[in-house]
């Protein structure tokens, strides 16, 4: 074996917002064409570690499936799949779980703020970055596509692979991070934060499949300043620019590009140029959302397809995995 393999995972939280296109989904479909091996997985063992309703789950997988697939994810270059389908990913989940210190996890940033947010947490958003270990180890990954926020994440996986490697042979390959983009889009009602799923204003965040009115309404509320002409200075200026690395993301081309197509324009006018470039790109997305979501046999059958190269894969490792540790 050998060779670069690249593993990815996205939870399975419904429609994805233009923040995790931009950040994340964008990438992911180029890296699909430059490695010859590519997993995405929709980890729904890990969305678990919070309250889901089981209906409302089963209609998020397949709402980020289709939407994984309109934004560009071919099935033929890269392998698509549930998590939860391929069982070797608890399996060495577990296995890994032994090589890992409490200490060791108690100090990620994400345990921290989580189980602080609900005064506890469970046993499972615990080691949940044990589980993402296994995900990435489990296909012998060699690199792994991630935002920043989960840069301590790979460090654990990496702490992990040396950890068996050390202890039973020489295993795993060492997972290098690829840190998807320093790309940030930020909340439209408080450019000071992220654009978030977990935002309860209710303009703050684009998702992919808006309509073109809810596009157009939510970046005429866009916060901005009290100067008129449009800049590009994320420090002092972050709600124009906020809009500036949109439009240029949207319509691909530079920041630079785009504060000149502004030229002549208030931020008010930027607005209307900002939405169609936002529209004229998520349009084609939506419909095809809208279409593959009609489809929910077809949809099915790609997760399936999916799940059957996954394990292929998946169990030749776990079985020398088991050999290793005794089994
Ligand atoms: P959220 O922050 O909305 O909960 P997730 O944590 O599920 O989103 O993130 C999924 C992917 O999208 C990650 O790779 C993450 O880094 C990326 N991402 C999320 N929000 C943004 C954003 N506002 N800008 C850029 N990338 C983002
Ligand atoms: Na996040």
């Amino acid at each position: 074996p050998g060779g670069r393999r690249v593993f990815s995972g996205i939870q399975p939280t419904g429609v994805p917002h233009l923040g995790n296109y931009l950040g994340a989904l964008e990438n992911w479909v180029a890296l699909q064409n430059e490695y010859p091996l590519v997993l995405y997985s929709i980890v729904d063992l890990h969305s678990i570690t919070q309250p889901q309703d089981p209906a409302q789950l089963r209609s998020n997988i397949l709402d980020m499936a289709a939407s994984l697939l309109a934004c560009g994810i071919d099935p033929e270059r890269a392998i698509l799949f549930q998590q939860s389908q391929v069982s070797e990913h608890a399996e060495l989940s577990w296995i890994l779980g032994c090589l890992t210190t409490m200490p060791r996890l108690r100090h990620l940033p994400q345990w921290k703020i989580k189980s602080k947010q609900k005064n506890e947490g469970s046993v499972g958003l615990f080691t949940y970055p044990v589980l993402q270990a296994a995900d990435i180890l489990l296909y012998k990954s060699t690199h792994v596509p991630v935002g920043e926020d989960q840069v301590q994440h790979l460090e654990l996986a990496l702490d992990i692979a040396r950890s068996f490697n050390n202890r039973y042979g020489k295993t795993f390959p060492e997972p290098a991070t690829l840190l998807s983009t320093t790309r940030k889009v930020k909340s439209l009602r408080d450019p000071t934060s992220k654009m978030s799923k977990s935002d309860p204003q209710t303009l703050a965040t684009i998702s992919i499949t808006d309509s073109p009115d809810d596009i157009a309404l939510k970046i005429r509320r866009a916060v901005t300043d009290f100067t008129s002409k449009v800049t590009y200075d994320p420090e002092t200026r972050p709600g124009v620019s906020n809009l500036v690395m949109i439009h240029a993301a949207m319509a691909m081309i530079s920041t630079e590009e785009a504060v000149l197509q502004a030229r002549g324009m208030d931020t008010g006018e930027y607005k209307k140029l900002v939405t169609e470039a936002v529209v004229q790109r998520l349009t084609p997305i939506r419909e095809e959302i809208e279409r593959l979501r009609k489809d929910q046999a077809h949809l099915e059958g790609v997760l399936t397809q999916g799940t059957h190269k996954a394990r292929e894969l998946a169990a030749p490792v776990l079985r020398e995995v088991r050999q290793r540790v005794g089994f």
